[in-house]
């Protein structure tokens, strides 16, 4: 008694497998988001994201040029000021760490690569949320959306090629590209954090930026349970203008992905954060898990739940893997 169908067959050798691999990645496809601090003079380390460091504007400009040569298809910028106050005025400044460094990496590279900025007031308000409060202590959608366009302007004056609202306020894609066209900053595009959830593998990168966070944001990121609003969030902001959409996290949300995949008429990026991104490094640090191994097939299988691109801290090294 034969079986008479043997799928194995395909799996013989690895050119057969090469052949038949359904699941592209890509070093183009891979973008490497970076921190950058003010007023720094050495590279800090951030102790739950081992490897990952708070530059400064020279290790940035250095590590930047490295990972384009790897062959990354973009770059995305947070900055962590040294002081911060309530409005996150910091962010809106053409001096502020964010915009300044933007500025840099422009001038060093042009348009060698695609340089994004993330667009949210989290790291440089004193309150560590994603907008500015109102009088009860909440945070106020339509304020925040000003501050957003002004910031959003001052990030395409230092020379993103796109800018990056994470901060989930309702109408933000659409406020900002308004503030966009009207300064004539029309070529600026939109990779707006669609489907962004109130997750707990956030946590490493509150240490990255030094978060002064203190309650949560489920008043205005999602329901981690829900997808039908993720889908709605997606259509409104292809709707305002986005050019690019995202889902946040990755890994616990390869469902959304695929969801947004299906739907979306714009590229979908998914977010490989930075709590996916410690469990996957202690476990290798621990001896629990094939390090390389493990990455790849956790970028594949973002790539294969429908994500054209994919934010991740191992993108450089990646990249050069994959080269
Ligand atoms: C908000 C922002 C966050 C991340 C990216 N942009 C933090 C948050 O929403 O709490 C998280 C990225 C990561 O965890 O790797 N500016």
């Amino acid at each position: 008694m034969f079986p008479e169908h043997r799928p194995r067959r395909l799996r013989t050798t690895p050119a057969m497998r090469r052949l038949v691999g359904e699941t592209t990645l890509r070093p183009r496809q891979l973008i490497l988001p970076m921190f950058v601090a003010e007023g720094a003079d050495a590279p800090r380390p951030i102790s739950s994201m081992p490897g990952v460091v708070q530059h400064t504007r020279d290790t940035l400009r250095k590590a930047a040029v490295d990972a384009v040569n790897a062959g990354v298809g973009g770059l995305m910028l947070f900055g962590i000021p040294k002081t911060r106050d309530a409005e996150g005025s910091g962010a809106i400044d053409p001096d502020g760490i964010l915009n300044v460094a933007l500025r840099d990496l422009r001038s060093d590279l042009g348009d060698a690569t695609v340089l994004m900025a993330d667009t949210c007031l989290d790291e440089f308000t004193d309150h560590g949320h994603c907008g500015v409060l109102d009088a009860e202590g909440g945070v106020d959608n339509d304020a925040t959306l000003r501050v957003y366009a002004e910031m959003g302007l001052a990030q395409a004056e230092a020379g993103a090629h796109l800018l990056g609202p994470s901060g989930m306020m309702d109408g933000q894609v659409g406020v900002i590209r308004a503030a966009l066209d009207r300064a004539g900053r029309t070529d600026t595009g939109i990779l707006a954090y669609s489907a962004k959830f109130a997750s707990a593998f956030y946590g490493p990168f509150r240490e990255a930026v030094d978060s002064q966070l203190k309650g949560d944001r489920k008043t205005y990121q999602q329901d981690p349970g829900n997808v039908r609003e993720a889908l709605r969030e997606i259509e409104l902001d292809i709707a305002e203008g986005a050019d690019m959409i995202m889902v946040k996290p990755a890994l616990a949300y390869l469902d959304v992905i695929r969801a947004a995949a299906e739907t979306s008429t714009v590229p979908v990026a998914a977010y490989n954060i930075s709590g996916e991104y410690a469990m996957v490094e202690a476990a290798a640090a621990n001896g629990w898990l094939d390090r390389e191994r493990t990455i790849l097939e956790v970028l594949t299988s973002i790539r294969r739940a429908g994500a054209d691109m994919i934010l991740t801290y191992w993108a450089a090294e990646a990249a050069a893997w994959l080269d």
